[in-house]
């Protein structure tokens, strides 16, 4: 049977590049800083961001939970979208581990109001905590992958920089957004003080994220990474894959966006799917299925041998990587099409 995989790009498989660069890979002890191919994906994901230095870490929650560590104190408090995945679905780590208040802000559509921002960063004032950092997500999962202007990444940084707090960006799909918005990385996230990337998703390494920053910030992370269990020994061999990730995989990302938008407009030419096909630039496609039927929907497809995600009853979301083709894209339209026609 035909196997069309849309629920997420954290399915992606490595390519023959990679397996070949991991079997080859220069290996040491890492917790020494002796695995030569560790440093070198360190350094070139730093320099791909602009940014002074960079730690191998084991996952994006990884990372984002040893910048929020490193950023913030007990007590201390993040500014965060409500739909952001640090919010939603990373078990809260950075208060349970770190006592680190979440303060959640509307980001429906992806962005925080500037507004909000503002008026959210506390006073110095005995009875609060006291709110040490932005956390923003580019591109922003729950919205449907959309990705965060520089411009707004810039005005969130001037206001809170000026009111004496930092600012971290989960880029799980950080060249997501570069590529949608066509600005280089270190561009977009120039006035970002920290980023978390992932690897794996759309670049389609197995394994790893990079947390970037200055050195100050990255030497104390690594503390932080070596807490949480995660300063690995000869990780070279997640290193090497994720080196092609990042010379290999970023600019091929447009074929992703490419195949989401034929299937967003594809979707929108069938009866009984209601779809905002403009709202989605990146490699994600949500859509509701009339009368609630998402879930019903989504097993009959998952016979056919197309697996796609589903928020609550109506809602799917399917995205596009490495591993699905534009006719994939075609089979999958037809399937959905078919199945709505004969029910
Ligand atoms: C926006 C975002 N941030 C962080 C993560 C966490 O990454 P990981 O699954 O590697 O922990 C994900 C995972 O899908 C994500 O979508």
């Amino acid at each position: 049977m035909r196997f069309v995989d849309l629920r997420s790009d954290t399915k992606t498989l490595p390519t023959s590049e990679m397996r070949e660069a991991i079997f080859n890979a220069e290996l040491g002890d890492d917790c020494a800083g002796e695995d030569q191919t560790v440093n070198n994906l360190e350094e070139l994901a730093a320099k791909v961001l602009g940014k002074e230095a960079a730690v191998l870490v084991s996952s994006g929650t990884q990372g984002n939970l040893t910048a929020l560590l490193s950023h913030c104190d007990r007590g201390d408090e993040v500014l965060l979208g409500r739909q952001s995945h640090i919010f939603r679905a990373e078990a809260m780590g950075a208060s349970v581990l770190g006592g680190i208040a979440l303060m959640p802000l509307n980001d429906d559509e992806g962005y925080i109001s500037l507004e909000e921002i503002e008026q959210s960063i506390r006073v110095n004032d005995s009875r609060y905590p006291n709110t040490k950092l932005l956390a923003l997500e580019n591109t922003h999962n729950g919205s449907g992958g959309t990705p965060l202007s520089k411009a707004y990444l810039d005005d969130c940084s001037d206001i809170a920089h000026l009111k004496g707090i930092s600012v971290h960006i989960d880029g799980a799909r950080l060249f997501n957004a570069s590529v949608a918005l066509n600005i280089k990385p270190s561009e977009l996230v120039n006035s970002i003080d920290t980023v978390t990337f992932c690897l794996s998703k759309g670049l389609a390494a197995p394994v790893g994220s990079l947390l970037v920053g200055d050195k100050d910030f990255i030497n104390k992370a690594r503390r932080w990474r070596k807490m949480l269990g995660s300063a690995m020994r000869q990780s070279g061999i997640i290193a090497a894959a994720g080196i092609v990730s990042i010379n290999m995989m970023i600019e091929r990302l447009k074929e992703d966006h490419l195949n989401a938008k034929k299937l967003a407009n594809g979707l929108n030419n069938i009866p009984g799917i209601s779809i905002e096909v403009e709202k989605f630039q990146t490699n994600m496609v949500f859509c509701s299925v009339d009368n609630g039927k998402g879930e019903w929907l989504t097993e009959t497809l998952s016979d056919k041998g197309i697996l796609v995600g589903h928020v609550g009853n109506s809602v799917l979301r399917l995205v596009t990587h490495n591993d699905i083709s534009s006719d994939d894209i075609d089979y999958t339209i037809k399937s959905i099409q078919q199945i709505l026609l004969d029910k």
